[in-house]
């Protein structure tokens, strides 16, 4: 019951039980229903509906002035609904109020949209007025469930000796990763901090500082190109621990999804998750996201083209093949072979196959058994094998859309693990690493990581979910010997090493334990619970893909006061 003064519950929790009893509600006009001598008001809050109806001439004629969106307060007597007015898609459906006083304690103007649960209204509007947006259930129940999700998850790791500890948000610009937003400095002129991008730094120094435990539900800020699963801000439950190994923090983490999806889905996850190195992962399925929910496994062909009498397939360095059992149509071809070409691979060979016939371009190269598949269609592509393996890959999920293979309604949850440490950026021409500087790398390449940095593996791994990566983490460096061989690798010099990254170097001569975390994006995670395709549904007021606050219309030109007083001069403003 949420008893205040103005109120004696939420408008779904009246019900037969309040029979008879008396009730004050307040909320807003969802729709008003005025047949002259009969007045119906569906009076709406958080919780849901309620259906009002006056008592007396006064309450009449204030509900008649009613219009959607106008908030009041009504206080009435509960009446059981006749038998055949029940409604059983409201909550509070068995049931009506009688209202004997009704008062507008505010005023709403015509709504810029109609707001409905199958809202007509486009995106940009909806987010320009997010408040009106919010007001329906579909959108709130994702915020709700946001807020469930991390009571969830805070019970569970405090309940198992975790410490929630807060960390800045304003810290020091650091050269990895995405690019930093800046913070210009008032007292020191030309200084900037920087926001997170992580609090990866402070929580392993949190480590050095003996907690052994810690998590937070942490803000983190990444200029970044957006995706329909990315922000330029977004919320991470950031968790690490001393004197762990790998295997430990998997077990924590799947203990705890377990408890989560328990909880809030009654979803019972089959727990260990899968396993399966990122070697693999690139091997069968072409990226180190697979989703899992269909099989459609990538089959290395080369030896098998490379004594076909097709130039490509004998000229390439490898060739791959993914088999489907379903037909496609010409058109469907075609749309995905447009789709592989626009994504930068050379072309798509395929051939159709039944007990009965073979067909299709590659039919007059590749013999029938290379499906190992009685019928369906095969798609083969051919090239550099890492990339062309990344090709089908996509094309993989391509695939499984237009085929609807991912519509499969599970969570299917695996972890990718022992990922390389490093890569190598063409554009940069330099290593980089890739999760963060602070992975360990596996024992048995430390000692040749700086001459072979490419094929040194890390004690790294990822959760990934439907082909979602939900979360990644490490095993950590405490060693400093390591960490400054690491930066000399990516490139970083001994003065760049110490301005940017000395404090932890230092903290790590102070006796450091071995330590590991991870960090699961809570937008995701909430997102997937719900299906949502995009986590600007489980924000409350998100940005767009072009990084902009459309209701509060940031970011914003400030004045030249405040330039100013920051040291600041706008050399380039924007043209539009
Ligand atoms: P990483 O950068 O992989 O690791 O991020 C961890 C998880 O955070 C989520 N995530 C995002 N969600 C929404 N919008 C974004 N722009 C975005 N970027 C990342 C993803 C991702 O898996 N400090 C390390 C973690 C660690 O090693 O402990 C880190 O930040 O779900």
């Amino acid at each position: 019951m949420f008893r205040t003064e103005m109120r004696s519950c939420l408008c779904a929790e009246v019900n037969a039980e309040l029979e008879g009893k008396d009730v004050s509600l307040c909320g807003w006009v969802n729709k008003k229903r005025d047949h002259g001598n009969l007045i119906f008001i569906d009076l709406r809050d958080r919780s849901g509906l309620v259906q009002l109806f006056p008592k007396d001439e006064a309450s009449a004629e204030i509900m008649k002035t009613l219009r959607s969106e106008d908030v009041i307060q009504v206080k009435g007597i509960v009446k059981r609904r006749p038998e055949n007015m029940i409604n059983r898609d409201m909550l509070s459906g068995e049931t009506e109020v009688e209202c004997y006083y009704a008062e507008v304690l505010s005023r709403s103007a015509v709504t810029p949209f109609v707001i409905e649960e199958d809202v007509k209204a486009s995106e940009e509007l909806r987010l320009k007025y997010r408040y009106l947006d919010l007001r329906r259930k579909y959108m709130s129940s994702a915020l709700i469930m946001r807020s469930k999700v991390i009571k969830s998850i805070r019970d569970y790791l405090t309940d198992k000796g975790f410490i929630d500890i807060e960390t800045p948000v304003m810290s020091k610009s650091t050269p990895e990763g995405a690019r930093d937003y800046l913070v210009p400095s008032r007292i020191h002129a030309g200084k900037f901090y920087s926001l997170v991008q992580s609090p990866q730094i402070y929580k392993q120094i949190l480590m050095v500082a003996g907690f052994d435990r810690y998590f937070q539900i942490a803000r983190c800020f990444r200029d970044e190109d957006q995706r329909a699963d990315r922000q330029p801000e977004f919320t991470q439950l950031d968790l690490e621990m001393s004197f762990v190994t790998s295997n430990d923090v998997l077990e924590v983490m799947e203990k705890m999804f377990a408890h989560v999806f328990k909880e809030i889905l009654n979803i019972d996850l089959a727990i260990p998750f899968r396993r399966m190195t990122y070697d693999e992962s690139m091997e069968k399925y072409g990226s180190d996201k697979p989703d899992l929910r269909y099989s459609l496994e990538i089959n290395d062909i080369t030896d098998i083209a490379k004594k076909t009498e097709f130039s490509v397939f004998r000229e390439q360095e490898f060739t791959g093949a993914l088999v489907s059992e379903d037909d496609f149509t010409r058109k469907e071809i075609d749309e995905l072979t447009e789709f592989v070409k626009s994504v930068g691979a050379l072309g798509l060979g395929y051939m159709k196959f039944s007990p009965e016939a073979v067909s299709g371009p590659l039919s007059k190269y590749l013999p029938k058994e290379t499906a190992q598949t009685a019928k369906g269609t095969l798609f083969a592509m051919s090239g550099k094998k890492k990339r062309t393996l990344e090709y089908l890959g996509m094309l993989r999920r391509k695939i499984a859309t237009m085929k609807k293979y991912d519509a499969k309604d599970e969570f299917n949850f695996v972890w990718v693990v022992e990922f390389p440490l490093f890569e190598f950026d063409e554009k940069e021409n330099r290593y980089v690493a890739c999760h963060h500087m602070f992975t360990m790398p596996k024992k048995e390449h430390l000692a040749t990581m700086s001459a072979d940095p490419l094929s040194a593996r890390g004690d790294l791994y990822d959760l990934v979910c439907n082909g979602i990566e939900l979360a990644s983490g490490s095993i950590r460096i405490h060693d400093p010997k390591i960490q400054k061989e690491i930066m000399k690798i990516v490139g970083m010099t001994e003065e760049e090493l110490q301005s940017r990254f000395g404090f932890l170097l230092d903290a790590f001569k102070y006796g450091a334990p071995p330590h590991g975390g991870i960090a699961p994006g809570i937008d995701r995670l909430v997102s997937l619970m719900l299906k949502r395709d995009n986590i600007r549904d489980v924000i409350a007021f998100p940005k767009t893909l072009n990084g902009i606050g459309l209701m509060e219309d940031s970011p914003d030109y400030v004045t030249k006061r405040q330039l100013d007083e920051l040291h600041l001069k706008v050399e380039k403003e924007n043209e539009n």
